[in-house]
């Protein structure tokens, strides 16, 4: 699962999905925010294309519906793509 966004929510999410061992990869606008994470295995997603091509679910854990808006329009073209190759 890829997560964007680890503010208390999005990074209490991300390390129980990490501490159950499953692959998780996590992107935040602040970078530090997710380093302890990556020191337990996580893998950091640069952009919105490798947060998409990472996971079959991405949740998007992050301040209000326009932080949310910012976040997911960037990504719509490779949902597509990755929509019509499943
Ligand atoms: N905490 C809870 O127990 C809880 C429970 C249920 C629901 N929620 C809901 O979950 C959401 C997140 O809550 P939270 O407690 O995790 O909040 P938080 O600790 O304040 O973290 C906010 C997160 O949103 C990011 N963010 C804000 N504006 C952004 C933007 N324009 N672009 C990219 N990233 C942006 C922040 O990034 P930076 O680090 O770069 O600032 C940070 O990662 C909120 O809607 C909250 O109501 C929270």
């Amino acid at each position: 699962m890829t997560f964007r966004g680890l503010g208390l929510l999005g990074h209490a999410l991300a390390g129980t999905l990490l501490a159950a061992g499953h692959p998780t990869t996590v992107w935040n606008r602040s970078t530090g925010k997710g380093a302890d994470l990556i020191g337990r295995g996580a893998r950091w997603a640069g952009s919105a294309g490798e947060a998409v091509a990472a996971s079959a679910v991405v949740m998007v854990c992050v301040t209000d519906d326009n932080a949310v808006r910012e976040l997911v329009q960037p990504l719509s073209a490779e949902l597509r793509a990755a929509r019509s190759s499943t």
